[in-house]
């Protein structure tokens, strides 16, 4: 992921995160990132880290899921020259490499559990020990961990140690999943309209409102990321000068997205995400948008309460 992806957000949620992210960026505390599967651990992990006074040193992501179990502790700690078969060089580990700067723990519920005192012990002693060496060696390492499954399940399970998670989870930072702050789908659909237009020499390329409500309808199951490759998609195939429904993938284009709701929650989202888009076609502007949903102001200014709204049209509102 490169580093200068900026972060598009609009809903009340994602401001809260970003000023929590700014003041744990100051402290050196464990930090605990939670959030489906694309909805911008990493990019936060990384904002952390600089706006961090460890900014000067490195950030190192590890995805703990994809090492082999026999090569964790090797890969965070580190070993000594000759530690084991095929350990031909003395090897820093993950710890080491981002000594004075940060490390990110990805999927840090796939750690081995034979594994976990030992991570445990690091993160209090501050210090670690290479596999096959007896010389623990200080290391000064901010340590953010994610995750995109339930720890506390896990550890109900006995399958992640409640000492760790209590240690990794000083201040937890939950990311919403996407439909839960759909706000946030017009900029982002934007944005990624912009970018790929760009990149696919497509500059001009605006969204169709029509495509706009399919947007702001689907689960959005694979969260920023999926709407990242389906306005990537869309652009790819778009030969006018604005996405249209029908380039976008079967599931959305039928508005259909699987939906579990009960018809009262199916109604309110309804009603938020129709809100939400009128506030979006009037700028903003509570007055208009009200008038065409034949609501009086104050009846609109309640829904917008209580659909938490209200940056979001006051942000458009001059
Ligand atoms: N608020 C945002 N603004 C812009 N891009 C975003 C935002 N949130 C996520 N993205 C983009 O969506 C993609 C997925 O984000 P990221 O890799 O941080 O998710 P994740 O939560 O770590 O997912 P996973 O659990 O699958 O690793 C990235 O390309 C990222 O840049
Ligand atoms: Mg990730």
């Amino acid at each position: 992921m490169p580093h200068y992806q900026p972060i598009v957000a609009r809903s009340r949620a994602f401001s809260d995160i970003m000023s929590l992210a700014q003041r744990v960026a100051s402290s050196s505390c464990a930090v605990l990132i939670t959030g489906e599967s694309g909805t911008g651990k990493e990019l936060i992990a990384r904002t952390i880290h600089d706006s961090s006074p460890a900014r000067t040193g490195r950030y190192v992501p590890i995805n703990v899921a994809a090492i082999p179990d026999d090569l964790v502790e090797s890969e965070l700690f580190g070993h000594a020259r000759g530690a084991f078969t095929g350990a031909d060089q003395e090897r820093l580990g993950a710890f080491r490499v981002a000594d004075r700067g940060t490390l990110l723990l990805d999927e840090i519920g796939e750690l081995p559990l034979y594994t976990q005192p030992k991570l445990l012990r690091v993160l209090e002693q501050h210090e670690v020990l290479p596999v096959g060496s007896d010389t623990p060696v200080d290391v000064d390492t901010r340590v953010i961990a994610a995750t995109s499954c339930d720890l506390d399940e896990l550890v109900a399970h006995r399958r992640f140690r409640p000492d760790l998670l209590f240690r990794l989870n000083v201040v937890q930072i939950a990311i919403p999943p996407l439909r839960e702050r759909p706000e946030d789908i017009p900029v982002l659909a934007e944005y990624y309209c912009r970018h790929y237009g760009q990149a696919l020499d497509k500059p001009a390329i605006s969204i169709s409102s029509g495509a706009m409500q399919c947007l702001l309808r689907h689960r959005w199951n694979g969260n920023v990321r999926e709407l990242a490759h389906t306005l990537e998609r869309a652009v790819l195939l778009c030969d006018g000068d604005s996405i249209q429904v029908n380039h976008l993938p079967d599931g959305l284009n039928g508005c259909a997205g699987i939906n579990r709701e009960n018809l009262h929650e199916a109604v309110e989202s309804f009603k938020r995400q129709h809100i939400v888009s009128m506030l979006e076609a009037v700028g903003g502007d509570r007055q208009e948008a009200a008038r065409r949903l034949g609501l009086s102001p104050a009846t609109l200014f309640r829904y917008i309460d209580k659909y938490g709204l209200k940056g979001y049209a006051l942000e458009r509102y001059h």
